[in-house]
């Protein structure tokens, strides 16, 4: 069993889980993932390292209560509870170099896993520019964080309520065309990444994407995860998640997210009732 040790609320949706788990802690390294079961007869979801403590032998994930088990995990569990199984750190880790001026893209959830990335590209001797979108104010966390971390922090809203105006793709554009980056990290919602690669595409600029596929074991043995990148199927448990955005069949990849759609909504119901 494993321990919660800090939960936080980001918004009504969106909160913090932090879990006790040493040796996953001791082997984590930035753009790792793991799954986790809540209890006998649940799902196994995967999930993104948003943080890890070496020290403290913790893994922190930022989760949105989306789903019948995100919702359970929001609803169901507070700090000093245990569920049952917590397996990691998997898939490959992102190739962490001294490149020149990375710049890191985050949408929605996807920023909590662009930071550990954001801070092993500093701490590799790199200039990093972090750009987060949220869709307003209210939604906005881990500033500090970032600003922690960051040469240039960009904070987008698509509401405009706070930070710049707009997507995250305008402020990748600007920064694009006046101070060409050697490197693009971007993570969120399928759609986000895949305007990020365009966006990049004719600046020739290498832009790396974390695919957050639908995932049942997460070792490489049901094909639940295939992507096809540069013509290939590839499995993103084990051969990503990160994979480089350019050569992703982003078109094939949201249409194979769409097809457990209506299981997933009954699911979400029954939980309701
Ligand atoms: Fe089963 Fe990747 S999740 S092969």
């Amino acid at each position: 069993m494993y321990t919660i040790v800090d939960f936080e609320a980001f918004s009504d949706t969106t909160f913090l889980w932090e879990v006790l788990a040493p040796d996953v802690a001791r082997a984590a390294q930035p753009g790792h993932f793991v799954m986790l079961r809540l209890h006998e007869g649940s799902e196994r979801i995967p999930l993104t390292v948003a943080d890890f403590d070496r020290d403290k032998g913790t893994i922190t994930m930022v989760i949105q209560a989306l789903g019948k088990t995100t919702r359970e995990m929001a609803q169901g569990y507070r700090i000093g509870d245990r569920f049952l199984d917590f397996v990691g750190p998997l898939g490959l880790p992102q190739q962490i170099a001294q490149v020149g001026h990375v710049v890191l893209v985050g949408g929605g959830l996807g920023i909590a896993p662009v930071y550990p990335q954001l801070r092993a590209f500093k701490e590799a001797g790199n200039r990093v520019t972090a750009i987060i979108g949220f869709r307003n104010q209210g939604l906005v966390f881990w500033e500090d964080r970032f600003r922690a971390h960051c040469d240039d922090l960009i904070i987008c809203t698509n509401d405009g309520s706070y930070g710049r105006p707009g997507l995250v793709t305008e402020a990748l554009t600007e920064i694009l065309e006046r101070d060409r980056p050697d490197l693009v990290v971007a993570i969120g919602p399928l759609p986000m990444m895949h305007a990020c690669v365009e966006t990049t595409r004719p600046f020739g600029v290498e832009t790396r994407v974390s695919l957050n596929t639908i995932m049942v074991d997460g070792t490489g043995m049901c094909g639940s995860c295939r992507v096809t990148v540069d013509g290939e199927v590839k499995f993103a448990c084990v051969e990503g998640p990160d994979f480089d955005g350019h050569k992703v069949d982003f078109a094939e990849l949201i249409a194979r997210q769409q097809r457990f759609r209506q299981q997933e909504s009954q699911a979400s119901e029954d939980y309701a009732h």
